[in-house]
Order: structure tokens, then C-alpha cells, then sequence
């Protein structure tokens, strides 16, 4: 048999280049006219970072109004959560097809929406099946408590969330999710997870989403870390080899500190390999 000499396709493929990503989740805080006014504090030094994916998550309320205001930025605006019905008789909740009038981003299964609201893994995967569908980009935060970082189980647990997250996810639609770890310790304590901890669990991810799928889609994932980022620790995060960004919540309801954790994030792109 000929042996067609196929030249370089021995050669592994070039490394893929994940575009960082920072979200500022600003939970239950900021009227409509707040909302505006930080954005406007905020938009032009953010918008000056291109080679950050920005992404504002206000409260539903200010969803529309700040989408007018940033239209002509690269800022991206998400929802903080969703429900996975797209319309019918269930007060109070909010469809995708509602969402995806305003935002590219929703946040899924974050901790408080887990704690206060009982939402379980199965509802998680519900929301990003039907996000989706919708042409919404999920960023699904999972997340461990004290209790269980200190028995060990972390991996396991943050494993379990990632997989069921997932379930019938095609590997086309997982390679543009985000994966947010969030340990539920770290979460507006001031305590945040050292760069080596966080990027340790994200690596655990990473290795997950490759046994689910392939490398492939486990090199396209962009896997964020989040609780007491700050502008002062966010170098550190970024520089981790499976850090992509962070879900951010109390600094990013200040101006001055949320650009600078925007403007460390770009730094740190040119040092990393
Ligand atoms: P903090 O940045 O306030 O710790 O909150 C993290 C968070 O929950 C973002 O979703």
C-alpha cells in the first residue's frame, strides 16, 4: 500500500487562544437611574480594554435601559438568572426569548439562586439547554461550600455540578458555555482563593468537560474564577493556565475598581503563554 506522505498533519493543532472574560454580577443592587449612572461612570475606560470580553449583569430592571446606553461599546450585558419555560402560566419568572431581546449572557445556577432558592442541578440544566436554544451564552457557576472543601469532597462535587450541568448538551453548543467557579466561601467574604486553589478546581473542570466531550472542546471552555476578586488580586487569577476571567460581584459596583480589574485583565493577557 502507498503511503501518502501527508506532510505536517502529524503536528499537534496551535494552541487555542480563549479571549478572557470578566462579568460583574451585580446581584439584587441598583435602581434603573443607579444602574445608569455607574454604567455611564464606568463605559468609556471599560470600552478602552479590547481585548477583555466585558460583560455587565444588572438586575432585570435595567436590563433595557442599559443595553441602549452601551450600544455603541463592545460592553456585552447578561441576566443574572432565567427561567426555562419560554412562556406560559408562571408569574414573576423571566423566558429566554425575553432575554435574548436585550443580552448575549445569563448566569445559571449561581449559589444564592442554589441557596435561597432551591434551585438543584437539574434545574441548572434545564436553564442552559434552554439558553442555549435561545442563543443565550450560559456562564454556569458552580461552587462548594466550606463544609465540603473541608471533607475533601470538592472535586467530586464541583465534577457532579459541571456533568449535570451539561447533560444533553451537544459539544458544539458546550464549547461556547462559560463555567464559573465560584467556592461559596470565598463569596463576599474578602476571603478569595489563592490563585494555585482556584486554578487547581478550574483545571478539574477543564479535565471534566474533556471526559464529557473531548480536548477539544475542553481547550474552547472559558472557565472563570469569582468570589473577593478584586483589582488588587485579579493578576494573580489570570495568570493561572486554566483562569479565563471572573464573575465579580461587589467590586463591580464601583467604577474605579471594576476598570481596574478590566484593565489588569488585559495586562495579563500578553504574559500568558
Ligand atoms: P464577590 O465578588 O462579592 O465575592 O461575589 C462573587 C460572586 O458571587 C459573583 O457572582
Amino acid at each position: 500500500m502507498v503511503q501518502i506522505n501527508r506532510g505536517n498533519s502529524f503536528e499537534p493543532p496551535p494552541p487555542v487562544r480563549r479571549i478572557p472574560i470578566i462579568a460583574g454580577n451585580w446581584k439584587m443592587n441598583k435602581t434603573v437611574e443607579e444602574a445608569l449612572s455607574l454604567i455611564d461612570e464606568m463605559m468609556d475606560d471599560l470600552d478602552a480594554y479590547e481585548e477583555v470580553e466585558t460583560v455587565i449583569c444588572p438586575p432585570f430592571m435595567a436590563l433595557s435601559p442599559v443595553m441602549d446606553l452601551i450600544e455603541d461599546t463592545n460592553l456585552k450585558l447578561g441576566a443574572q438568572n432565567m427561567f426555562y419555560k419560554e412562556s406560559g402560566a408562571y408569574t414573576g419568572e423571566i423566558s429566554p426569548l425575553m432575554l435574548r431581546e436585550v443580552c448575549d449572557y445569563v448566569i445559571l445556577g449561581h449559589s444564592e439562586r442554589r441557596q435561597y432558592f432551591h434551585e438543584t442541578d437539574e434545574d441548572v440544566n434545564l436553564k442552559v439547554r434552554a439558553a442555549l436554544k435561545n442563543d443565550l451564552v450560559p456562564i454556569i457557576a458552580v461552587g462548594e461550600n466550606l463544609e465540603q472543601r473541608e471533607a475533601g469532597r470538592t472535586a467530586e462535587l464541583i465534577a457532579n455540578q459541571v456533568e449535570i450541568a451539561l447533560r444533553e448538551v451537544n459539544s458544539f453548543d458546550a464549547a461556547t458555555v462559560v463555567i464559573a467557579y465560584e467556592p461559596i466561601w470565598a463569596i463576599g467574604t474578602g476571603k478569595a482563593a489563592s490563585g494555585q486553589i482556584a486554578n487547581e478546581v478550574c483545571q478539574g473542570i477543564r479535565q471534566t468537560v474533556a471526559r464529557l466531550y473531548n480536548q477539544e472542546v475542553a481547550s474552547q471552555v472559558r472557565i472563570q474564577y469569582g468570589g473577593s476578586v478584586t483589582g488588587d488580586n485579579i493578576a494573580e487569577f489570570m495568570s493561572q493556565p486554566d483562569i479565563d476571567g471572573a464573575l465579580v460581584g461587589g467590586a463591580s459596583l464601583k467604577a474605579a475598581d471594576f476598570v481596574k480589574i478590566v484593565a489588569q485583565t488585559q495586562e495579563a493577557v500578553g504574559k500568558k503563554g
